[in-house]
């Protein structure tokens, strides 16, 4: 793999080999010295057309921990604002030895333009998809990924450790490219992924996308949850559901997620109040899910809307921290996949 644009076709051995490839660098930044000099000489352009915290932070962090060189773009400061186009933005950061672009856009399909204008120029230089729209956030959901893996078995995180788990994913989900990048690896692991959200966040339209995107492999509606069987499991696997309560039942995790109030049409905007009382993760909610359960959400947070404020502090439920901390150590695995090119 040349690009890491989506997980939809994303193998169980890709994920492991991320997996492993990131807990022996969070091994490697546990010690005193936290770099090696493994893509010492490459540059990793950070391409943001879209604000971001801990995405471009920790790729950063990631980049130098493994000693490239970086480069930080930013839309609003970048000669864009004269008129420059995206791909014209891209062949510049061509053109100064970029080896690795990492690329987030408000719109879809942004990091796969600048992929395929590279393919076509020949040019030996990888894309990362750092959040394109409301299409997919694939590092984001790696990270999720590692962060609950890591947590069942620290010395051998791997897909497989989910088969068979309950995880609930709640909020906007319409607007949210890290549900969509979650349901690829969660589907991929065997776990049971239910949704939940009100009916103006998770419209069928979007089911029906899913089923299209996993390649007429579903077999429709059935009531409120939507049944799709994968390839490698007979057994219902994605549940959609327009109360809150269905999901969190036994669930082992739960996945809150941020309502998009930048994405929103008025209509859509719910009171945000009523949004919380209904749909809002506290600790009163959690009791039916399993006794250990842990709550993600992959930031920025609205306090007190998608999850409440002493519920995301609190270390015994809440794995938010973790999941920036392990941004890193994933980042690095992806960069050093990519830059060494045996991803
Ligand atoms: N989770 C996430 O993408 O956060 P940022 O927008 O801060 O990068």
């Amino acid at each position: 793999r040349h690009h890491v644009l989506s997980l939809a076709d994303f193998t169980a051995a890709e994920y492991n080999t991320v997996l492993q490839t990131a807990a022996s660098f969070q091994e490697v930044l546990s010690r005193r010295t936290k770099k090696v000099p493994t893509l010492q000489g490459q540059v990793v352009a950070n391409l943001f057309f879209e604000s971001s915290t801990r995405t471009r932070s920790s790729f950063e962090l990631a980049a130098k921990r493994l000693s490239a060189d970086t480069l930080n773009f930013a839309a609003a400061t970048s000669s864009m604002t004269k008129g420059e186009t995206i791909l014209d933005t891209a062949k510049t950061y061509l053109a100064m030895g970029t080896d690795i672009m990492v690329v987030r856009h408000r719109e879809a399909g942004v990091p796969n333009a600048i992929a395929a204008e590279m393919d076509r120029l020949g040019v030996k230089v990888s894309v990362l998809n750092a959040g394109d729209g409301q299409h997919e956030h694939p590092s984001q959901a790696l990270l999720d990924l590692f962060t609950i893996t890591t947590l069942m078995d620290p010395a051998s995180p791997r897909l497989e450790l989910l088969k068979g788990k309950k995880i609930a994913i709640v909020g906007d989900i319409l607007h949210s490219r890290v549900a969509r990048s979650n349901i690829w690896s969660l589907i991929a692991s065997g776990a049971e992924v239910h949704l939940a959200a009100p009916p103006t966040l998770l419209p069928k339209l979007f089911a029906e996308y899913i089923l299209e995107e996993a390649g007429g492999r579903g077999q429709g509606a059935e009531g409120d949850k939507l049944i799709l069987p994968s390839a490698s499991s007979p057994t219902p696997q994605l549940f959609l559901h327009w109360q809150l309560e269905p999901a969190l039942q036994n669930a082992d995790l739960v996945m809150t997620l941020r309502l998009q109030k930048e994405r929103m049409t008025a209509h859509l905007l719910p009171s945000l109040r009523e949004y919380h009382q209904l749909f809002g993760i506290t600790r009163t909610k959690l009791q039916l899910c399993k006794p250990n359960v842990k709550v993600l959400h992959p930031g920025p947070v609205n306090r007190g809307v998608e999850i409440s404020s002493e519920l995301m502090d609190d270390p015994e439920f809440s794995l938010i921290q973790s999941q920036v901390t392990s941004g890193v150590a994933v980042r690095m695995a992806l960069l050093y996949l990519l830059g060494s090119g045996k991803a």
